[in-house]
């Protein structure tokens, strides 16, 4: 190599390697709060639930401390049991993942070729668009109808070259919800060598007899995948456990990719509980139904614009640079999500905390909307 030539890597990288960017981490919140002096900081940032783990979780994780050194169970037999007693699938259909994110990068390993098109929403969970890169495919991203899924389109944007669709329902950032009658729809148009994968990390906050599932899609034999997660309404975001409900032909494809151990024992035996545990996802539930009217109201008390959301999480246009009101916001202890990494600029996603949390949110917005 010439004298003075760059050499950004002595070992060059895949080049799909160079298309992916870094997930930038906000600091964590005990940071933020000796950083700025402040005495609470409330994070409204990550959808997680503020109500904490499921007790009954907590207590199998404190019962699994002793039997740390035994490895994880690789099949993931009592969980997968269970589930499928749940869902009415069978136990082969159900794949395990260190986050439901993990299954998402599972799908693009298992199915995406260098060329292969990959549809998803211009704005939605990135993930998808990562597992596609990773893998030297072709993200097709197809802009929202008005912060919804657009799923006319999502089908006319499917090629010959196309091998997974993501639809994410309820829709990150958005929180928008995608009807029974447009999935049905939507699928009579896909061909069925497309696996269509419905990414429902939000489900059991819908509460909505319209909702569009792929559950019953799936159970009818349809080439269609469903993922869960226990991070949200189960509040068990830090052990990382999600699952897919997906054809038996893609959950023997993901056994071939996936790590053996690549759910944790903590998490299997959590999840089991937590699965369980109908008293806190309904009090979950509640909170979260209370703290959406309070928050739309006050929203549009102060003549903010809101997306209608299905999830625990609220997209509002503040009608500024999103990240100055974030910093300002971060200024007063309140964490949210600037959604300029969705080529947005003004909206801001906001989890929906307790009404306390809420309360301090409003509080601080309304002085921070005065000076930014
Ligand atoms: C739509 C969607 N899918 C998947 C995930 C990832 O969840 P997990 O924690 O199970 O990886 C999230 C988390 O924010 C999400 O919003």
């Amino acid at each position: 190599m010439s004298e003075g030539a760059p050499v950004p890597y002595p070992t060059s990288p895949r080049p799909e390697v160079l298309t992916l960017s870094p997930y930038i981490p906000g600091k964590p919140a005990d940071e933020v709060k000796r950083e700025l002096g402040l005495e609470r900081v409330v994070k409204l940032a990550s959808n997680e639930n503020p109500l904490g783990p499921s007790p009954r979780a907590m207590q199998a994780v404190q019962e699994m401390a002793e039997s740390l050194h035994i490895y994880p169970d690789a099949a993931g037999f009592h969980l997968k049991t269970r589930l499928s007693q749940v869902y009415g699938v069978a136990a082969s259909q159900i794949v395990l993942g260190n986050g439901s994110d993990e299954i998402i990068m599972h799908l693009g390993q298992a199915f995406v070729r260098p060329g292969d098109e990959v549809v998803m929403g211009d704005k939605t969970f990135p993930v998808y668009k990562t597992s596609t890169l990773l893998m030297g495919g072709k993200p097709v991203e197809v802009p929202l109808k008005n912060g919804f899924l657009d799923l006319e389109a999502m089908a006319s944007a499917v090629t010959t070259n196309t091998r997974l669709v993501f639809l994410c329902n309820p829709n990150n950032p958005t929180g928008t919800m995608t009807r029974k009658a447009e999935v049905d729809r939507f699928l009579e148009a896909i061909p069925p060598r497309v696996l269509v994968v419905s990414d429902e990390a939000y489900a059991e906050y819908v509460g909505d007899e319209e909702y569009g599932t792929l559950l019953p899609h799936l159970k009818n034999g349809k080439n269609v995948a469903v993922l869960r997660t226990f991070s949200k309404i189960y509040g068990l975001a830090g052990l990382r456990t999600g699952y897919g409900l997906v054809p038996e032909y893609a959950a023997a494809l993901i056994n071939r990719v996936r790590l053996s151990f690549n759910q944790n024992a903590l998490a299997q035996r959590a999840a089991l509980a937590a699965l369980d545990d109908l008293e806190h996802v309904r009090k979950s539930i509640r909170m979260v139904e209370e703290g959406k009217e309070y928050l739309y109201r006050e929203f549009a008390a102060m003549g903010l614009k809101t997306y209608p959301t299905w999830g625990n999480f609220i997209m509002v246009d503040t009608g500024k640079d999103c990240q100055a009101v974030f910093r300002a916001l971060l200024r007063r202890g309140v964490i949210v999500r600037p959604t300029s990494a969705w080529g947005l600029h003004t909206a801001l996603r906001i989890t929906i905390g307790t009404p306390d949390e809420n309360a301090l949110l409003i509080e601080a917005l309304k002085q921070v909307l005065q000076e930014v």
